[in-house]
């Protein structure tokens, strides 16, 4: 087998045998071949496609790459989401404890931020003193006692997923439907997960920017599920506008605390609640009541314990940012569009994500909404609030921003989207 053989097989639109597939992956992972290999191979892929058999066998080879997890010991079922990444998507930090609090065991592996999307674990930094990365036994025992862990997917998960994600993120290769569905299902397929939701986003703020696109990503992310004994199902739920009134680490996380307390924006409740239900049906226990375990405190409960168990301080402040710049309304009337893509690329800009894997992101930097889609607006009202640590980086936010939002004449009729479009099972 040599890679130049298989490199030629995909680049001429051919499919890709089982034991192409399983070498190209293993001897990537050995470093027998090279990245300059496995990105012409990547294009090719990206160009040309892979069947389902192909997506499939390609997804078992990253899972055997690297350990596969157990929770065979835990008293609860166990039930996980995955985002395909969004701006403001903050839906993680209600949405574990709250499906915790209503009896399942929530094993959330998280990435970071990149680009315009945000990042869980990068949020869940600007707590004081938690802990993103647990030893295997450690996760185990934050699960076991609260109910949920957030944290992230250690060394020894899918190790050909964390090397070839790396790699197409600097070859223009990331938004190529069986890469991204393989690279998501391998992780959660070896991080053991009994039942799955996938909540896939779909608009200018998300990777699939057409229905159609995220549907085909959506049904190939399901069938791999089901094929491998993961009860899995899929939303589709709207990145066209960001989600809640915050897209940023502190913001976001502020933010979802006022969820978990009972109150917080209705778009952020509805779609917490909407994954809730979906991951408490697949765990068997669709007779549970979410709506009342955020009413009743107990989710809240259940977010002290597992922030706490990680080192973190759930009492503690939260940072914020030193500097504030605020974008007021140009005229008066309905807010018709405010665009998620661009107010992610403003929020990146001020310093809430990183350009590249090892840089810092500022727990405090971000934008602050202070009108959705729908909402009457006057002229001069603030928009938006920046926020960062260097002022100096305003003005580069600021150009991201002149075309993201449209204000139509007062009484103009407005429809504004659902967030959940649509749901695959
Ligand atoms: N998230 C992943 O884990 N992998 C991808 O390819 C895209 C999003």
């Amino acid at each position: 087998m040599d890679a130049i053989s298989v490199i030629r097989t995909k680049r001429d639109r051919g499919e890709l045998t089982p034991e192409q597939i399983d070498w190209v992956i293993d001897a990537y992972t050995r470093g027998e071949v090279a990245d300059e290999q496995m990105s012409a191979l990547a294009m090719a892929i990206l160009l040309n496609g892979m069947n389902r058999t192909e997506i499939a066998r390609w997804t078992a080879a990253m899972i055997a790459s690297g350990e596969r997890m157990n929770f065979d010991s835990l008293s609860r079922p166990t039930t996980d989401k995955h985002s395909t990444g969004g701006v403001g998507d903050k839906i993680t930090l209600p949405l574990a404890p709250l499906v915790a609090a209503c009896g399942a065991a929530v094993p959330q592996l998280s990435g970071r931020g990149l680009g315009h999307t945000g990042g869980t674990l990068d949020k869940l930094e600007s707590i004081p003193g938690w802990r993103a990365h647990l030893s295997n036994a450690e996760m185990l025992g934050v699960l076991d006692t609260t109910g949920a862990v957030i944290c992230a997917a250690g060394d020894g998960l899918a190790p050909a997923d964390k090397k070839l994600y790396a790699l197409r993120d600097v070859t223009g290769t990331v938004e190529a439907i069986p890469l991204i569905a393989s690279s998501i299902m391998s992780k959660k397929i070896a991080e053991g997960t009994g039942a799955l939701v996938l909540d896939v986003k779909v608009g200018s703020g998300a990777f699939m920017k057409t229905i159609e696109d995220a549907r085909e990503l959506a049904s190939t992310m399901v069938a791999l599920g089901t094929d491998s004994g993961v009860r899995t199902v899929a939303l589709l739920t709207d990145m066209a506008t960001p989600l809640g009134l915050t897209a940023g680490n502190a913001l976001e996380v502020r933010e979802s605390v006022e969820v978990l307390a009972g109150g917080g924006p209705k778009d952020v409740i509805g779609l917490t609640l909407a994954l809730a239900r979906e991951m408490l049906d697949a765990a068997g226990l669709g007779d549970a009541d979410p709506e009342k375990a955020l009413a009743d405190g107990s989710a809240m409960d259940v977010w002290r314990r597992m922030i706490s168990a990680q080192g973190g301080d759930p009492d503690a402040t939260l940072p914020v940012a030193r500097e504030q710049h605020v974008v007021t309304a140009p005229s008066t009337g309905v807010l018709t569009r405010l665009d998620a893509y661009d107010i992610g690329v403003a929020a990146w800009r001020l310093g809430a994500g990183r350009a590249r894997k090892e840089d810092p992101v500022q727990a405090g930097a971000g934008i602050e909404l202070h009108a959705k889609p729908g909402d009457t607006v006057t002229a001069g009202q603030p928009l938006l609030t920046l926020h960062t640590d260097t002022p100096e980086k305003f003005d580069y936010a600021l150009k991201a921003l002149p075309s993201s939002y449209d204000i139509a004449p007062a009484g103009t009729d407005f429809t504004a989207t659902p967030v959940v479009r649509e749901r695959i099972a």
